[in-house]
């Protein structure tokens, strides 16, 4: 690029910086950590409430499990919850993402802000008894994400047979996750499942509209209805998705609002897919290939496919319940259909191939 290439590419990108900047008010409010000022509030909450009102109260806790799809508010929820009884009742909560800090170890040492080298796990148990006063509220986001090595999930045990009764909220995206914790911490923790279910096109146009007023100067009239209801209809209610088209369209970063949309949708599909499982994938791109995308023949098709790339395939009962999961995900979507007069269920990917081809490629060599 020449000198004087460069002084207009300058000017160029001045100007797009400009007209970017006159449609929005604050960016801030478009980052997925944002904790708007007034959430759309979900009846689900009311329950969670009740629950951490009484444990303030009588110090005895009620541990809780909260299960719901990609970005059905689990996380801006506590976040939010957290921040209203700091202010109210003066319940300290302390939370910590277990996709980061995916160990019990490394969780403990987080919650107690230090690093995790140097310290034998007992040490920190003690350690975490003796700094962190109760009642607290001890919140686990993503924690299916505690590693599989970790199975017994040691810090679950720890936090639910301490003296000191912390009350422990579980966040995940995951419903199978409370199966496979061990029998013993189950037994101990017995938490109130809490399940969120997706939101409907209403919630996601209030969710937006509140992101509108907050965050832009001007929106073009029925904008945001339309993105709504594209969140509805083709994501599982992923309100990400909506709120990065939302973006998107303010900025014209595409020329209509329809591609607006399938490039948000693109770039958050892209982030679920590089956090799912091998096997998961191999299960999505069965229902790719399969021509019937009938339950059980994708299942046969699996087993196959698993065998080709040297993965050992889950049973069918496993299976079944990952296709739950990767709806959740907003991966799949999962139809009933009729065949020779018995129902069954079709699954209807809502990925390209070109995306989970790209996937593959990286992750499959
Ligand atoms: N009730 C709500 N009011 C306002 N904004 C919301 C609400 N629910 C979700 N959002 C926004 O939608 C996005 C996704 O929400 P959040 O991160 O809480 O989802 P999640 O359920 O934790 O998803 P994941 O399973 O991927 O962790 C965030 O930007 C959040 O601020
Ligand atoms: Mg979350």
């Amino acid at each position: 690029m020449g000198q004087e290439d460069l002084i207009a590419y300058i000017e160029q990108s001045r100007k797009e910086a400009e007209r970017v900047a006159s449609s929005v008010k604050d960016f801030r409010v478009f980052s997925f950590d944002h904790i708007p000022e007034r959430p759309v509030i979900r009846p689900e909450v009311k329950r969670i409430v009740d629950c951490l009102v009484r444990y303030q109260n009588s110090g005895i806790p009620r541990h809780m499990a909260v299960f719901g799809a990609r970005g059905c508010g689990k996380t801006l929820t506590f976040r939010y919850l957290e921040r209203a009884f700091a202010d109210k009742v003066r319940l300290p909560f302390f939370g910590i993402n277990c996709r980061v800090h995916n160990s019990s170890f490394k969780a403990l040492a987080a919650l107690l802000k230090t690093k995790p080298r140097g310290y034998a796990y007992s040490e920190l148990c003690e350690r975490f008894e003796r700094e962190i006063p109760s009642p607290a509220v001890i919140v686990l986001d993503e924690s299916d994400m505690l590693g599989e090595k970790d199975s017994r999930r040691d810090i679950l045990y720890f936090l639910s047979r301490s003296p000191k009764r912390y009350l422990v909220v579980l966040l995940s995206n995951n419903h199978r996750y409370l199966k496979n914790l061990d029998e013993s911490t189950r037994s101990s923790l017995q938490p109130e499942v809490i399940p969120f279910r997706t939101y409907s096109a209403q919630e996601i146009l209030d969710i937006l509209k509140d992101r509108a007023e907050t965050g832009l100067k001007v929106v073009e009239p029925g904008l945001i209805e339309e993105i709504a209801a594209m969140t509805a209809k083709n994501t599982n209610s992923d309100v990400r998705v909506g709120i990065k088209a939302l973006l998107y369209a303010a900025t014209n970063e595409a020329g209509t609002v329809e591609e607006c949309f399938s490039k948000a949708r693109e770039d958050i599909i892209k982030d679920v897919l590089a956090d799912t499982n091998e096997k998961a994938l191999l299960i999505l791109k069965a229902a790719q290939e399969e021509p019937t995308r009938l339950v059980k023949t994708v299942y046969q098709h699996y087993v196959d496919l698993s065998r080709n790339y040297k993965e050992e395939p889950y049973g069918y009962t496993q299976f079944y319940s990952t296709l739950g999961y990767l709806a959740s995900l907003g991966l799949i979507l999962m139809v009933s259909a009729k065949v020779d007069r018995t129902f069954t269920n079709r699954i209807e990917p809502l990925v390209s191939p070109d995306e989970l081809n790209a996937v593959f490629a990286q992750r499959f060599q």
